[in-house]
This record gives C-alpha cells, structure tokens and sequence, in this order.
C-alpha cells in the first residue's frame, strides 16, 4: 500500500480518445481477471491486449445492443482489430525496457502500477512512470539499479 501512495503523488490524469469506450468496471463485475485479457503479463515483457476475438467470445451473443459493442462487432466483421490507444509507455528516445514478468513473479500488484483498473470506466494513466519512481521502489525492494538491467 505504501507504494501506490509514493508513486500516486506524482499521479497524472491523462486522457486518452478511445476509439470505443471500453468499460473495465464493467468486465471486472463479471469476475474476469485481468490476465484473462493482458495474458502475457505474467510471462512476458509485454502484458499483452486482447484480440477483438477474445471480445466476440461474449459479444457474438451478449449485450449486442450496446452501441459500443456494435462497434466492437462491426471491427470483427471487417476482420480489423481495434486500434487501442496506449495510455502508458515511454518514448522510444529514452530507450527503456520494461519488463512485467519479473515483477508478477514478484508479486507486485498491477494496481500497484496502475492504480485501480478494476474500477475504471476508461482506462487512465492515473500513476507516473520515470526513472525516480522505478528507482525508489528498486532500492526499496534490493532489485537492480544497473543502467543496463533498464536500458537498452
Ligand atoms: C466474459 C464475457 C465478456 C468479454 C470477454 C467481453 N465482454 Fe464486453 N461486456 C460483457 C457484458 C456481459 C456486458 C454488459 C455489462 C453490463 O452492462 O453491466 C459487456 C459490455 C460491454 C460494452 C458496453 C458497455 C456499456 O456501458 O454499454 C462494451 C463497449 C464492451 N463490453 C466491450 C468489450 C470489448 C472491447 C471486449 C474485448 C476486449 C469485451 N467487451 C469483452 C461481456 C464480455
Ligand atoms: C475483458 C478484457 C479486459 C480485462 C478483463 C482487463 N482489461 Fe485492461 N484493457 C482492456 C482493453 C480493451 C484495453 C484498451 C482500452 C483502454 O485503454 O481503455 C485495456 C487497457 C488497459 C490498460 C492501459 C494500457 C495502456 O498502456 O494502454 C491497463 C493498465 C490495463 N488495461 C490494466 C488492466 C488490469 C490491471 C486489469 C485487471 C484489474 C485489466 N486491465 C482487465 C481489456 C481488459
Ligand atoms: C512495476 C510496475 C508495473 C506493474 C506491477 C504492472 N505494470 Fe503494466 N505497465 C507498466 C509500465 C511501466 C508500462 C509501460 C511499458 C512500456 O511501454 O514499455 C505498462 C504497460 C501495460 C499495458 C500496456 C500494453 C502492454 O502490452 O504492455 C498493459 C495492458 C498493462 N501494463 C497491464 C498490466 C497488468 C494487467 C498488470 C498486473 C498483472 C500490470 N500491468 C502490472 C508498469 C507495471
Ligand atoms: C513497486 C516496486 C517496483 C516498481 C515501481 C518497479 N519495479 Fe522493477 N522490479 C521490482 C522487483 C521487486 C523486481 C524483481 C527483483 C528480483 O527478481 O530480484 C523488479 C525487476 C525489474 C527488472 C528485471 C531485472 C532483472 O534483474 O532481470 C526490470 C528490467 C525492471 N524491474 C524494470 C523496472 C522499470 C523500468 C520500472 C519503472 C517503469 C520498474 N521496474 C518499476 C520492483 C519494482
Ligand atoms: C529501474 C529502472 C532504471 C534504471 C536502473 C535506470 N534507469 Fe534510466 N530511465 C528509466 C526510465 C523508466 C526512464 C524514462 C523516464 C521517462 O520517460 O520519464 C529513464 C530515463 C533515463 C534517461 C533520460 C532519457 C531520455 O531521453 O529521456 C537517461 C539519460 C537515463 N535514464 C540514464 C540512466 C543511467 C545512466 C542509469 C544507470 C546509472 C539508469 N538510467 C538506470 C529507468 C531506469
């Protein structure tokens, strides 16, 4: 709990324009886990996003009359995956490489990084990511401060 404090001083509220609104409380209601869609976040680098097939596992039968999952059916009918709009990240300049895998293994909360998703209507970045937050909690929990275990 002390980490989302720390880092959640620094916290933005940037915006995103989705291409549709994706509702995670909703989703979250119907007992999903969140690596049910992010599938790799405990394996990879990357945490991954949900194909709109993995949508259309629901939506071929349910709530098909909600305008947003029209459009989630009418990108699967054109066979077009939806161009989600990232909210975190860093610039490619500052060459990081962040890795979810060894903090799941970890066991450090996803809410600990991105505050709390499951309650979400869109998704926000509501915690800041730099070099001072991953640091502090690195020197905190005894991982790695060597330049090259983040940098390319
Ligand atoms: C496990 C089944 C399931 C999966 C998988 C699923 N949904 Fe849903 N979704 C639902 C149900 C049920 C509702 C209606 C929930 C409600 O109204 O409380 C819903 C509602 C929605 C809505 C409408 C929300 C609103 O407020 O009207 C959108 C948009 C949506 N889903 C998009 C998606 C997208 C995009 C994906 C894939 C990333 C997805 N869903 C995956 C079951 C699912
Ligand atoms: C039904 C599928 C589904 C589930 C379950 C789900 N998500 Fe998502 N998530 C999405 C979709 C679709 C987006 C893209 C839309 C958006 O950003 O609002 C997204 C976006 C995100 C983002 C923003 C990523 C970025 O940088 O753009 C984060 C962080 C996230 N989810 C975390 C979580 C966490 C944590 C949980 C569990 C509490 C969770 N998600 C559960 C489908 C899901
Ligand atoms: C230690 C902090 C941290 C934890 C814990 C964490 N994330 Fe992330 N997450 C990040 C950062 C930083 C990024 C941006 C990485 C980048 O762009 O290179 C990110 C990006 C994402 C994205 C964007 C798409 C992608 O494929 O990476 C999703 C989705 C996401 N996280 C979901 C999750 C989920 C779900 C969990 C819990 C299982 C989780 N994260 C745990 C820090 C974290
Ligand atoms: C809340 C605490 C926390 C935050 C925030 C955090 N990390 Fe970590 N990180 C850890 C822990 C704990 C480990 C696992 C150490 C171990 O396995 O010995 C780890 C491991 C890593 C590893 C793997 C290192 C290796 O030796 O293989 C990388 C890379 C990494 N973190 C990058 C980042 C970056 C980049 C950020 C900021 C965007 C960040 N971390 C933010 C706690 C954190
Ligand atoms: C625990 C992870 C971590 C470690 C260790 C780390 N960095 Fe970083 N560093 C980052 C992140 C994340 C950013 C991106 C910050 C942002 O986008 O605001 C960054 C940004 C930078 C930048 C700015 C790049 C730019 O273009 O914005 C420099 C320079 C830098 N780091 C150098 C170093 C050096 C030198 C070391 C070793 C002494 C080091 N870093 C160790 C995570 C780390």
């Amino acid at each position: 709990m002390r980490y989302i404090w720390l880092i959640g001083l620094c916290a933005t509220a940037a915006l995103a324009e989705q291409p549709i609104l994706f509702p995670h409380n909703k989703h979250m209601a119907l007992g999903l886990e969140c690596l049910d869609c992010h599938s790799t976040a405990d394996t990879r680098a990357a945490a991954g996003m949900p194909s709109v097939r993995k949508c259309m596992l629901c939506h071929e039968k349910l709530a098909t009359d909600r305008p947003g999952v029209k459009q989630v059916r009418d990108y699967a009918a054109r066979k077009l995956e939806i161009p989600w709009i990232r909210v975190y990240g860093f610039s490619p300049s500052a060459l990081v490489k962040f890795r979810h895998a060894p903090h799941y293994r970890a066991n450090i909360d996803c809410t600990t990084c991105h505050g709390e998703v499951a309650k979400a209507t869109v998704a926000e970045a509501t915690v800041t990511h730099n070099m001072g937050t991953c640091l502090s909690c690195h020197r905190q929990k005894k991982a790695t401060e060597d330049c090259v275990a983040c940098h390319y």
